[in-house]
């Protein structure tokens, strides 16, 4: 639970930061019914996540690999975003200096209304060919063929995501650096921080605020860790005005 103590100290870091950054995960989108990897629900067909969002489960066996796609794009179509993405993107209407980075595939931020968004692991609804480039926003839920064939050069398509072992988009990890680095303030929301390299965002930040209800490896190290529901903290916190700058407290001890 989080304290109107803590809240008031992350209102006024907030209020404070001329700049802000956010970086949400998969807890962002879990109160919308959207299964984290982690968390319960997140096993499909006794798989683990990390056994299937490889480029060497592609190569070995592309029809469960996007049958698993076909899946989480089913489960995600049925969601709506929740007051989590609304605030974000409330956020962003807002003010000028704040940049939004996800490492959802989910679309969710975009159905919220945020507009500026720096997707590190790419987008579930987007699709790219494995062989020539082509590329495709695809809503589509069943295909009557799997893997679905490049319509250019028939190739097999895959989903435009970053697996397990690849490389994160060039330019939007560089923009990412860019923001946190001049960003007085990072709200880091819904994530485990073990997927790296985008939890190393974490280490860059000069001042952190955590929304989880989970504890994770940064708890301790930022100036507040508020445990709480991100549906929740992010509507009490992403609200006010501007106050005067003051700087970085020290982490608050957890009761
Ligand atoms: N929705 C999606 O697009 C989706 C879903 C699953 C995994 N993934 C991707 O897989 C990788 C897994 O890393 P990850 O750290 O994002 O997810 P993760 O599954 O490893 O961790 C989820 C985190 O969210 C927290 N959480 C759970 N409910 C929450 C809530 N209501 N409010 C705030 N936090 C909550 C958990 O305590 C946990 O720390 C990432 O690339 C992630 O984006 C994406
Ligand atoms: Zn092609």
């Amino acid at each position: 639970m989080v304290s109107e103590r803590e809240l008031a100290a992350a209102r006024r870091l907030l209020a404070a930061a001329g700049s802000l950054a956010a970086l949400t995960g998969a807890g962002v989108s879990a109160e919308s019914g959207v299964p984290t990897f982690r968390g319960p629900g997140g096993l499909w067909r006794n798989f683990r996540p990390e056994e299937l969002a490889t480029p060497e489960a592609f190569a070995r066996d592309p029809r469960t690999v996007w049958e698993w796609y076909l899946w989480r794009r089913g489960l995600i179509a049925a969601t709506e975003p929740n007051a989590g993405h609304r605030a974000l993107a409330a956020w962003e209407q807002q003010h000028e200096r704040f940049t939004l980075i996800t490492q959802n595939v989910d679309g969710l931020h975009d159905r919220a209304g945020s507009r500026r968004i720096l997707k590190l692991h790419g987008d579930l609804w987007q699709e790219r060919c494995s062989g020539c480039g082509y590329q495709r926003r695809n809503r589509a839920l069943a295909y009557p063929a799997l893997p679905p064939p490049c319509p250019d050069c028939g190739a097999p398509l895959r989903p435009s995501v970053v697996w397990f072992g690849e490389p994160l988009p060039r330019m939007v990890w560089a923009e990412a650096e860019r923001a946190v680095a001049q960003a007085d303030l990072l709200l880091v929301v819904g994530t485990a921080a073990q997927v790296y390299p985008a939890a190393g965002l974490v280490e860059q930040a000069r001042c952190a605020i955590e929304v989880n209800p989970a504890s994770t490896p940064f708890s301790s190290r930022v100036a507040l860790a508020l445990t709480g529901p991100a549906g929740e903290v992010l509507p009490a916190l992403l609200t006010g005005g501007r106050d005067k700058i003051t700087t970085c407290p020290p982490p608050i001890p957890t009761a």
